[in-house]
């Protein structure tokens, strides 16, 4: 069997099982690229997509928005000093002129919520029209802050998970397919 299509991984030590299909999150996609063009179809939106994770979903989800848009990529990084969290960070790659504009942002996986938190914080500064948030996956049971979109792919359990664009220590972006690590392991 090819490499990326298995049931089952091995990243180093750690053991994955497959969690959702490909033909599942490409049918996703596609219906949250539907529910983008209701809504934004005469906005021209500016699609921000956070990297690194989210690079594989946002290449599929701009094919299935057939409307006029724009594209741009972000990256957070972590300033010189750290907060009590050791969370501090800040947006980079961040286009010219952002002000009246539609923004979408768009993940890979909402966890806690604080990387979008930032995201968003650095966002308002810009004085965009609006800001929503695109995100393939959601830890409803993670988040350490309020989170609301209409624009989530699946909400998940808590459980790792890797694959379409998610990692674990820069491993397993590659896979079609998501997986989840198994329990125990
Ligand atoms: C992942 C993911 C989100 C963030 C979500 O990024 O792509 O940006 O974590 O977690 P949070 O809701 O708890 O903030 P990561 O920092 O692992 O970098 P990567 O995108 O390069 O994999």
């Amino acid at each position: 069997m090819d490499r990326v299509d298995r049931d089952r991984i091995q990243i180093g030590t750690h053991s994955f099982e497959k969690y959702l299909q490909r033909e599942a999150i490409k049918s996703r996609v596609h219906e949250l690229g539907v529910d983008l063009m209701v809504d934004y179809h005469d906005k021209n939106p500016l699609f921000l997509v956070v990297l690194n994770g989210a690079f594989m979903f946002a290449a599929d989800l701009v094919r299935a928005c057939d409307f006029a848009h724009e594209v741009e990529f972000v990256k957070m990084a972590s300033y010189g000093g750290l907060n009590a969290s050791g969370e501090m960070k800040r947006l980079i790659g961040l286009p010219d002129k952002m002000e009246d504009r539609h923004i979408l942002i768009v993940e890979d996986i909402v966890d806690t919520g604080k990387t979008i938190g930032a995201v968003r914080e650095d966002l308002l500064q810009h004085k965009p029209a609006s800001v929503e948030v695109v995100t393939l996956l959601l830890k409803p049971d993670c988040l350490e802050c309020t989170f609301e979109s209409p624009y989530v792919g699946f909400e998940i359990p808590p459980a790792f998970v890797v694959g379409y664009g998610l990692d674990i220590d820069g491993q397993a972006r590659n896979f079609a397919d998501i997986y989840q690590l198994k329990k125990g392991k």
